[in-house]
């Protein structure tokens, strides 16, 4: 149902106080004021700033103390407003802490009922007091529909009017295409990215919408854009989970939808720490050409009560706006820990990932998620359900191969020519080293090099050599101890985890 149709029956049905979220207040008093025309309702706004407009003509009601606080007085004024009135609050949220606030508002949605009148609270947060909860009915207000988008931008066109030197003539497809990129944007914000797109290139340009999400993103402080850095080839080993990438490369597109595939929905990494999980969870982002968004899951933790839900939900539906995109939560378990167990924090943890479960299972949207974890027993069970995720692959130490890979990789990344080398044996020798230890053994080896190709000549013994040699790398190699070793118990009881649960992500044919 379109939201004000919704709206539209709670007033009919006096519902007496509703709580509208939204941060788009223009839009929803545009639709009040559409359904109080409709239905011979009274419509008085109020903002601390502007007070209550227009002024209410009171039922002749008994004498009030003349000074009386704006938010207190706002309330008292409804008691005395006629039949059929409704009150539109706007930004009411702070004033809800206050204990007579909340008595009025309590004694409030007893009167209004018979009086046939509604109290319209509009608000981008949702900060509800326990006390009056149970009175005020809450009620999301959507961003703007495909439809809704259409006839704005047929008035951006038309106020552009015949100016020569600006370029608004679109085909179909164009259109369509600029609509659904602007979807998820607030109107305020959809008129103002065609205006600046127009002033800066001209014509309509997907870039500069784009571009404006991404500010978006960055300044809700809830998601982080990572501009795409790796790729695939910066990820050594793990071909079972390249190969699985590879085949649903394009599986985000119309294309896939018209040829009958279903919107994949994510994939969970789990394994050992430092084998390159994070890693690929970025390098997904760049292969497929999506924007690569981060969601900070501390951030999402907010200080009031029912902030975070709110600023998950917001984080949601920032992402879904950018879809096509990869939304990357690192470290899942640690956000979520606990969350099945009565946690300290009255259950909001568990709130905030009850919302996170609900949207992985039903979104619609392309946003593919990528999570990673790697302490499984704190990852809440309901999360491995099936239906979550499209798969769960399961990250282990790097086999010979795959070391001599990374090994490979890291040289490389620093100017070395692997041919130099002696891969083979440096992965024999490091069993049990993950792939972030071969990157520090790569990078210890450069440091003695370095070092030594400082230190004055002694004597006329052998030239120097002078660059790092296979002998700094074993040295190196023999210096760092691999995690593993001190968590062999640990990694046993992973792998065994992993084998009924997860696919591997790599065959690992020899240690
Ligand atoms: N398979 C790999 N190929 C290439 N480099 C790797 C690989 N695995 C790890 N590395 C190197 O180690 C660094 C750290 O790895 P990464 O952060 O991806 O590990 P992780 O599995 O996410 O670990 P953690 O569980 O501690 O978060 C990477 O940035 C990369 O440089
Ligand atoms: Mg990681």
């Amino acid at each position: 149902m379109q939201p004000e149709a919704e709206l539209e029956v709670l007033i009919r049905a006096r519902y007496p106080i509703i709580y509208v979220v939204s941060y788009e207040e223009q839009r929803v008093e545009e639709g009040i004021r559409a359904i109080c025309e409709r239905r011979g309702r009274t419509l008085h706004t109020w903002s601390i700033t502007r007070g209550i407009r227009p002024p209410v003509d009171r039922v002749a009601g008994p004498e009030r103390p003349a000074k009386l606080d704006p938010e207190l007085e706002v309330l008292a004024l409804m008691k005395e407003a006629p039949e059929f009135t409704v009150f539109l609050l706007k930004d009411f949220h702070p004033f809800l802490k206050d204990h007579r606030v909340k008595r009025l508002i309590r004694d409030l949605s007893d009167d209004l009922l018979p009086r046939k009148q509604t109290l319209v609270l509009v608000s981008p947060v949702m900060e509800l007091p326990p006390e009056i909860e149970k009175g005020v009915t809450i009620m999301n207000w959507p961003l703007m529909s495909a439809q809704e988008i259409e006839p704005l931008l047929d008035q951006v066109v038309a106020s552009v009017g015949e100016r020569k030197e600006v370029e608004t003539a679109m085909e179909p497809v164009q259109k369509e295409l600029l609509i659904k990129s602007v979807q998820g944007l607030t109107k305020l914000e959809i008129e103002n990215v065609l205006a600046r797109s127009l002033i800066e290139k001209r014509k309509f340009d997907l870039e500069v919408v784009s571009a404006e999400k991404k500010q978006i993103a960055a300044k809700s402080g809830l998601l982080e854009y990572y501009p795409p850095l790796n790729t695939l080839s910066d990820v050594g080993g793990l071909e079972l989970l390249k190969e699985w990438l590879d085949t649903r490369k394009g599986s985000l597109t119309d294309k896939a939808r018209d040829f009958g595939l279903p919107n994949p929905k994510g994939l969970l990494i789990l394994g050992v720490q430092g084998c390159g999980k994070s890693l690929l969870a970025k390098t997904i982002a760049s292969e497929w050409r999506l924007p690569l968004l981060r969601l900070d899951v501390g951030r999402i933790f907010g200080s009031l009560v029912g902030q975070s839900e709110q600023n998950m939900r917001r984080a949601i539906a920032i992402a879904e706006s950018l879809a096509p995109c990869c939304l990357w939560a690192d470290e899942i378990e640690k956000a979520f820990a606990g969350t099945s167990g009565a946690a300290g924090d009255s259950g909001t943890s568990a709130r905030v990932f009850a919302t996170f479960l609900t949207w992985m299972q039903e979104k619609t949207k392309p946003v593919f998620l990528v999570a990673t974890a790697n302490d499984i027993s704190k990852l809440p069970p309901e999360m491995l359900r099936k239906g979550r995720f499209d798969e769960i692959f399961f990250v282990d130490l790097p086999d010979k191969d795959e070391r001599a890979d990374i090994f490979a990789i890291h040289l490389r990344k620093r100017k070395r020519d692997p041919k130099n080398f002696d891969l083979a044996t440096f992965a024999e020798i490091t069993k049990g080293y993950s792939g972030a230890e071969i990157e520090q053994i790569v990078v210890g080896a450069l440091y003695r090099a370095f070092a030594r190709a400082d230190e004055p000549a002694k004597g006329k013994r052998k030239a120097k050599a002078t660059d790092v040699t296979d002998a700094e790398i074993r040295a190196e190699i023999e210096a760092v101890v691999p995690l593993s070793r001190m968590m062999q118990e640990e990694i046993a009881w992973l792998r065994d985890w992993a084998e009924k649960r997860t696919r591997p992500s790599s065959d690992r044919k020899g240690d």
